[in-house]
């Protein structure tokens, strides 16, 4: 475990994956500018890992996060928000090109919800709830909130979860297609490391081109995101491990990729 950082716990790289914990017990990990800068050194030492294939971003069994940190928020204004440090390190999250799984438990909501859905893949315990409650507090979410529901669950159910700021358990997030599993509360970081492990056993260069297409579909027409498939497809065919994968297959044992 690395000691480094005041408000993350970050674990020893493990088979590939490296497991984050949002670490702020005293405030259900709310989101402050601190925490979100230490999120972005975490990237930036992973992206550079060769190491680290994936990351496992968690909270805690209560909360994930209950939102960007309100306090903080207090002292800003129109001019501070618009100076905000922290727009740099959502962008530093969305431009992370390793799979990152969010393991939610307890409280996701404001700027939590926003950064789980930042992860490429999001599973939670039965226990989860997720939810944008800006609107309570006079305002609306602004790291995401609006386009990434809308995206991951239609409009009616943003409409709903951002205007009324009321929030979903996990069941519904799950029926509405936010999250892709339902894990028992004690297991949903077990569950993402052997999820991430999976991935970790992949070739990396497959890996950080089909993750990248993937998101390109969630922000473009059908024919660019098609024709980008296209290219990042045939751009694999010169690794070594498209040759190993399919020799691999011929032969009938397990792969060795190399990210080459
Ligand atoms: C700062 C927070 C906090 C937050 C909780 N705490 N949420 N501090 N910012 N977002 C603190 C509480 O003040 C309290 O501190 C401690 O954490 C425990 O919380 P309690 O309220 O006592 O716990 P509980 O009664 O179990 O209620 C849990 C809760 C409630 C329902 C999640 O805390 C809550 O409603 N929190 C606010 C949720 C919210 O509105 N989030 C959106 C924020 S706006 P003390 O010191 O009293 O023990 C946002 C904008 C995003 O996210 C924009 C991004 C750019």
């Amino acid at each position: 475990t690395n000691k480094n950082y005041k408000t993350l716990v970050v674990s020893d790289v493990d088979e590939g994956v490296q497991l984050v914990r949002l670490n702020r017990p005293e405030a259900l990990n709310a989101l402050t500018t601190g925490l979100l800068a230490e999120l972005s050194k975490v990237m930036d030492a992973a992206e550079a890992s060769d190491d680290i294939r994936v990351v496992v971003l968690t909270g805690s069994a209560k909360a994930f996060a209950a939102g960007a940190d309100i306090n903080e928020m207090a002292e800003r204004d129109l001019v501070g928000m618009l100076n905000d440090p922290r727009q740099q390190y959502w962008q530093r999250i969305t431009r992370f090109p390793k799979p990152i799984i969010a393991a939610v438990n307890g409280y996701c909501l404001g700027g939590g919800c926003e950064l789980a859905m930042h992860a490429d893949i999001l599973i939670a315990g039965s226990d989860a709830q997720f939810g944008q409650p800006e609107i309570n507090l006079g305002i609306m979410p602004g790291a995401g909130g609006t386009q990434r529901l809308l995206k991951a669950v239609g409009k009616s159910l943003t409409m709903q979860m951002v205007l009324t700021g009321q929030p979903i358990q996990a069941r519904q997030a799950k029926e509405a297609g936010l999250i892709s599993e339902i894990t028992q509360p004690e297991l949903t970081v077990s569950r993402a490391l052997a999820i991430g492990k999976v991935i970790a056993s992949k070739g990396s260069l497959a890996v950080r081109l089909a993750k990248e297409a993937i998101l390109k579909g969630m922000d473009t027409d059908l024919a660019t995101g098609l024709r980008f498939e296209r290219y990042a497809f045939t751009v694999l065919a010169g690794t070594q491990d498209r040759e190993e994968g399919i020799a691999a297959f011929k032969e009938k044992r397990r792969p060795h990729f190399i990210g080459r």
